[in-house]
């Protein structure tokens, strides 16, 4: 770590800072959610605010996803629109900055200055924190400026202090980020670079600050945000079970979730925190990609079918209502149709709350995309159809046992129809009911009565009237 002190910030303020427009387009994982946050944030001091549309914007921030399909083919035609937009202002005497962020700017940076050199900055994960002296630098250099190497300085130690909390509640932290386990399929360890963590004084700061602003719920982010391993108040290393108990007991966070875990960082002390903390919310988004011990060595997980089957065993018994979420991939290269009967069986056997799948899609550079036996794109589809298939009828299943229940809901926000407010259950599913918007931000109870497609109905239960 360096010495300078945790949230000062990097690059001289202007003194005289007018209000600029500026609009974030967010892709990805919740970890960009947050970059754009607090890239919002790096830029308040300059005197940009959030504007609603890019027509309205002086600048202009596309933060950008690697993870799967014709990623860097949806930057360019978005970058195509906004080009439009950029000149229609030009043409009314207004200049606009145009910055592209994230993943594909990391990895495919060179080529976006190439093909769109209308674009003024391209930025990586690892650099928003210099973002102020990249726009002053656009302002004054005629060409672009590009910022995607994997600065020695932690971007958090230079963020403004004075984080904004989102509304409604409930709001990311990320604690780790980067990733060392070089999957056969992933970008993230190209993109995001070696993992890393925050210091946990540091977490536990930004934790306070959002509790004083009324947050209730934090989700806890990281690539393997389990693998955790931040530098403690007392000089220890502290894992994430243990940050866990100082968010829950001495900063008084209602709920805290944690996402993504890697089943193989699933230490003993994580799981007695499912035991023995209410707060930490009984759903866990555990992805395990696949349930033949071939592809998973094939991926290189590290762990088997079994080792998972054994571990949620262990979490269900420290916690019985704990509900599981995963991610799928089907059709590795060398995925048989044996190995899919696995895959179905695993999912038969756990019981998924709630899942995300997909296809096998070649990402340049990493190692499965060289590999021999792909799969042809036909079983791929009809692999994907059949799983999703199962997951949706699980899904249903968990959804339809909460009917009759009353459950705490945290209102994040409205409802979509006139009315109607927003929010989630413990186990992450959408409920909306009738009620006023003075519950947004707290928690009251629900008597569930419906299931839709992907959301729960209910009716707000007389205590939360009075809470
Ligand atoms: N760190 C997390 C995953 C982050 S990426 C973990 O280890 O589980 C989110 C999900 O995208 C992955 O879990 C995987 O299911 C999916 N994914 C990543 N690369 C992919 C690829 N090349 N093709 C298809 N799906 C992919
Ligand atoms: Fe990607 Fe694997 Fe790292 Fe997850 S653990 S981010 S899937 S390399
Ligand atoms: Fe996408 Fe990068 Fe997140 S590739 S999933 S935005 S870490």
């Amino acid at each position: 770590m360096n010495s300078l002190s945790p949230f000062s910030v990097a690059t001289p303020q202007p003194s005289t800072a007018s209000v600029r427009g500026l609009h974030v387009i967010t892709w990805g994982c919740q970890m960009n959610v947050y970059d754009s946050e607090r890239m919002t944030d790096v830029l308040r001091p300059l005197g940009y605010r959030a504007v609603g549309t890019p027509e309205a914007a002086d600048m202009i921030i596309l933060n950008t996803c690697h993870i799967r399909d014709r990623a860097a083919e949806k930057v360019f035609s978005e970058l195509g629109r906004l080009r439009k937009v950029k000149e229609a202002r030009a043409e009314r005497g207004e200049g606009t900055v145009l910055a592209v962020a994230g993943c594909v700017a990391q990895a495919e940076g060179k080529e976006i200055l190439a093909r769109a050199p209308y674009v003024d900055i391209v930025l990586g994960p690892q650099t928003y924190h210099r973002l102020p002296e990249m726009v002053a630098r656009a302002a004054r250099a005629a060409g672009a400026v590009i910022e995607t190497d994997f600065p020695v300085e932690q971007k958090f130690d230079f963020l403004p202090a004075d984080r904004v909390a989102p509304a409604g509640g409930s709001a990311f932290l990320t604690i780790q980020e980067g990733c060392d386990k070089f999957c056969s399929f992933c970008v993230v360890p190209y993109t995001r670079g070696a993992e890393s963590s925050r210091p946990a004084a540091a977490v536990i700061a930004e934790a306070r600050q959002l509790a004083a602003a009324g947050i209730a719920e934090i989700t806890l982010l990281g690539q393997n945000v389990n693998a955790y391993h931040g530098e403690g108040p007392d000089g220890a290393t502290w894992g994430l079970a243990r940050l866990a108990r100082v968010l829950a007991d001495e900063v008084g966070i209602q709920r805290i979730r944690y996402t993504t875990s890697h089943p193989r960082d699933m230490e003993d002390d994580l799981i007695a925190a499912h035991r023995d903390l209410p707060q930490l919310m009984p759903f866990l988004h555990l992805p395990v990609q696949s349930g033949s011990d071939r592809v998973l060595a094939a991926m290189n997980r590290g762990h088997t079918a079994d080792e998972y089957r054994t571990l949620v065993a262990r979490l269900r018994d420290a916690r019985p209502d704990l509900a599981l979420s995963s991610d799928f991939i089907v059709g590795h290269p060398g995925e048989t149709d044996a190995d899919f009967a696995d895959t179905m069986r695993l999912i038969g056997e756990i019981g998924f709350a709630q899942a995300y799948s997909f296809k096998y899609s070649s990402r340049p550079g990493t190692p499965a995309a060289g590999a021999g036996m792909q799969v042809p794109e036909d079983v791929k589809d009809a692999r994907l159809q059949e799983l999703q298939a199962v997951l949706r009828v699980q899904q249903d299943a968990f959804n339809a046992a909460t009917v009759g229940q009353v459950v705490p809901v945290l209102f994040t926000g409205r409802g979509r129809k006139p009315g109607q407010i927003s929010g989630k259950s413990p186990w992450l599913q959408a409920v909306n009911v009738e009620g006023p918007d003075s519950l947004i931000g707290r928690i009251a109870t629900v008597a569930v009565g419906h299931t839709y497609t992907n959301s729960l109905g209910g009716v707000l239960t007389e205590e939360a009237d009075r809470a």
